[in-house]
C-alpha cells in the first residue's frame, strides 16, 4: 500500500533521516519504535508532505506521492495525527470532529463498510461527547490529543499515520485509544503508529519497525522483537 524507500531529510545542516526504508500493506498495523530524538516524527512528516525529503522515495498505491503538497497527500485518504496536538482552539469539539470530515477524500469506507461519525467517535471517547458544545481549545492535553485522533478517524482514511496518540494520557484512556484504533484496523483502516507506549504497540501491531539515528535498525512481528534483547537493550531500553 505504501512503500518508503531510502529516506533523506534534513534540518538546516542536521541529517535526520538517514536512508530509512519502511512499508505499510494493506490493512495493517505497522509499529516504528525507537528513542526520543531518532526521527520517527520526522519520518510521518516526511510521508504527509510536511518535511521535504532530499531524495528517497514513497509510494501510495502505485503513484510516486514523494514531496507532494500535504494538502495533496491528505486527499489521497491519509489520515494523520501529529505528535503536538493541532486542533482549531476557538471553535467546538464537534466543529473540530466535523472539519475531519470535511478535510477528507469522499470515499474511503473501510472495506467492511463502516464508515466514521460523531456519534461513533463519541462511543468510544464519552469524555469528547460531554465536551461536545465546548470550544476545544479549552480541554486539557489529553482530551485534546482524543480530539486528534477522532478528526483523523472522521476522515474515514485508508491509511492514518498516528504519532504517540497516547502521550500524556490516564490508563483508562490510553485503553480508549487502543479500541478506537482496533476499531479502526477492523475496519480495513491501516495504520502507522508511533507510539512510547509498548503494551499499546504490542497489542495492535502486526510489525514492527525500530528506528536508531535516521535508519532503520529492526524489522519484524512481535514474537522477534521480544526474543531478540539486543535491540531491545540497545534502540529502546525494555
Ligand atoms: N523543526 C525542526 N528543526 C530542527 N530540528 C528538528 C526539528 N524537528 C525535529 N528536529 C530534530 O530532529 C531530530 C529528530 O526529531 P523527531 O521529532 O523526528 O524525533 P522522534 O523520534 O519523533 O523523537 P520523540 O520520541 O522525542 O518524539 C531531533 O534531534 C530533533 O531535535
Ligand atoms: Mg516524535
Amino acid at each position: 500500500m505504501m512503500q518508503a524507500t531510502e529516506l533523506h531529510a534534513y534540518y538546516e545542516r542536521s541529517h535526520i533521516l538517514q536512508g530509512a526504508s519502511l512499508m505499510v500493506e494493506d490493512g495493517e498495523v505497522v509499529c516504528l519504535l525507537g528513542r526520543n530524538g531518532v526521527g520517527k516524527s520526522t519520518t510521518l512528516k516526511s510521508m504527509m508532505g510536511l518535511v521535504k525529503l532530499a531524495s528517497g522515495s514513497v509510494v501510495f498505491n502505485g503513484k510516486n506521492i514523494t514531496n507532494l503538497p500535504a494538502h495533496s497527500i491528505a486527499r489521497l485518504g491519509f489520515g494523520y495525527v501529529p505528535e503536538e496536538r493541532r486542533i482549531f482552539p476557538t471553535i467546538s469539539v464537534k466543529e473540530n470532529l466535523l472539519m475531519g470530515m470535511k478535510e477528507a477524500p469522499p470515499s474511503n469506507s473501510g472495506s467492511n463498510g463502516n464508515r466514521w461519525t460523531l456519534e461513533r467517535i463519541y462511543e468510544f471517547f464519552p469524555r469528547l461527547r460531554e465536551r461536545n458544545a465546548q470550544r476545544a481549545g479549552t480541554l486539557s492535553g489529553g482530551e485534546q490529543k482524543m480530539l486528534c485522533t477522532g478528526r483523523a478517524l472522521m476522515g474515514n482514511p485508508s491509511l492514518l499515520l498516528v504519532d504517540e496518540p497516547t502521550e500524556g494520557l490516564a490508563p483508562a484512556i490510553v485503553t480508549q485509544v487502543e479500541r478506537i484504533l482496533s476499531a479502526a484496523h477492523h475496519d480495513g483502516t491501516a495504520i502507522l503508529l508511533v507510539d512510547q507506549t509498548m503494551g499499546l504497540a504490542l497489542s495492535l501491531g502486526n510489525r514492527f519497525y525500530v528506528m536508531s539515528k535516521g535508519r532503520i535498525v529492526f524489522a519484524g512481528s512481535s514474537v522477534d522483537l521480544i526474543a531478540d534483547e539486543q535491540v531491545r537493550k540497545r534502540y529502546l531500553e525494555l
